[in-house]
């Protein structure tokens, strides 16, 4: 086939690091893999019934676009009661919480407009960017992994259409403080810029109540999803609420792209909303609380409240260095490179088993000396 049939963009877009991991994972012979951010839990039972039973009853065919009733009607009960005044409020069903960004930032960026992003990022946000035709912006948040404000507000340009953020955040599993989420919510309203909030690892926040930039701005768009509190990651739900005209222009794209987000899903995603997780979220923070207890006096680590990830500076070495060598160990986790401009930490992903993380600190307390 003729080489000019890949389109120019595909030639910034590298096989993720985490893809990488994931096929030499099936190379390698029972190794502990610490690398892909996927909960380790079954999908809770009633959620799989429901899915099962959608079959049964022929729920099989498209949806309309914006999503099935039942689960909109939830979803907008549970928003009006967290954010009473947001009265221009809608919700839209997505393929996934990456279908939502997909659409929102095709749906705002003109070519050039500049999104700001916050170093380390969640791998696609770049790509997103960068497909919509925008440009990312990125802020180092190195060695704490926390927003500075002024150093956000020093980054705004003409050009700035929007700032993403996320917490509990991939890599670093760092939650936000509420007040720097409320001093960016202000920031935004005052220079009239989009504020997009990736919550998908909302359910996972350890050492205090979740915080929504939404709370201070009732223009922040929001972005959610199943794949993490519900271990339905390959079932690909999410929702996105925001303001009325801009969740209309999303559900337009949506129509003409994804069509509607999988069918038998939605009905799954309505009983899902019913479940009760908080033994799964225990369940998790006791995980933390082994891995950054057994690492703390072997590595440089920012202390993380939420999520699954933990992002330690690479003991010796660079971030790929130090990751190929645990990877002649057996054991797999992820070069910082993947999320950042930086190639100086790692990215573990502690939703394993607790044995699995026990075989991983043992290799990673080992590893933590530069082998001779
Ligand atoms: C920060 C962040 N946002 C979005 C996603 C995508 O989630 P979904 O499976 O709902 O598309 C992920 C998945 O890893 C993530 O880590």
């Amino acid at each position: 086939m003729h080489d000019r049939w890949i389109a120019e963009r595909m030639r910034h877009i590298e096989v993720s690091g985490i893809r990488k991991a994931f096929d030499l994972a099936a190379s390698l012979k029972d190794p502990v893999n610490l690398s892909i951010g996927q909960p380790d839990f079954p999908v809770p039972a009633p959620i799989k019934q429901a899915a099962k039973a959608a079959i049964d009853a022929d729920k099989n065919g498209y949806t309309v676009t914006q999503g099935i009733p039942e689960l909109r009607a939830k979803l907008l009960a549970e928003l009006r009661r967290r954010y009473p005044a947001h009265s221009d409020r809608d919700v839209l069903i997505t393929s996934g919480t990456s279908g939502g960004l997909v659409l929102a930032l095709l749906c705002t960026l003109n070519p050039g407009d500049e999104v700001v992003i916050f170093d380390p990022y969640f791998v696609m946000y770049p790509h997103f960017i960068t497909m919509a035709g925008g440009v990312p912006v990125t802020i180092d948040t190195y060695p704490e992994f926390r927003i500075d404000i002024s150093k956000v507000r020093a980054a705004l340009t003409s050009r700035t259409k929007a700032i993403i953020v996320n917490s509990p955040g991939n890599p670093t599993g760092i939650v936000c403080r509420a007040d720097t989420l409320r001093a960016l919510a202000h920031l935004a309203k005052e220079r009239k810029i989009l504020l997009l909030s990736d919550e998908v690892y909302r359910a996972f926040c350890y050492d205090a109540p979740f915080a929504s930039p939404a709370q201070d701005n009732d223009e922040v768009v929001v972005f959610d999803g199943f794949s993490k509190a519900y271990g339905m990651t390959g079932w690909r739900l999410g929702y996105c609420h925001g303001p009325r005209r801009l969740i209309e222009e999303m559900t337009k794209l949506q129509q003409f792209t994804y069509v509607c987000a999988p069918s038998i899903v939605q009905y799954a995603g309505a009983v899902a909303l019913e479940c009760d997780i908080s033994a799964i979220v225990a369940d998790y923070k006791h995980k933390r609380e082994l891995i950054v207890s057994a690492l703390k006096d072997h590595y440089e680590l920012a202390a993380p409240g939420g999520a699954f990830y933990l992002f330690p500076k690479a003991p010796w070495g660079t971030g790929t260095d130090f990751v190929s060598e645990a990877i002649r160990n057996n054991l797999l986790i992820i070069p910082g490179g993947t999320f950042s401009k930086r190639d100086t930490h790692f990215r573990i992903s502690y939703a394993a088993s607790d044995s699995t993380l026990e075989r991983g600190v043992e290799i990673l307390r080992r590893l933590s000396k530069r082998p001779a």
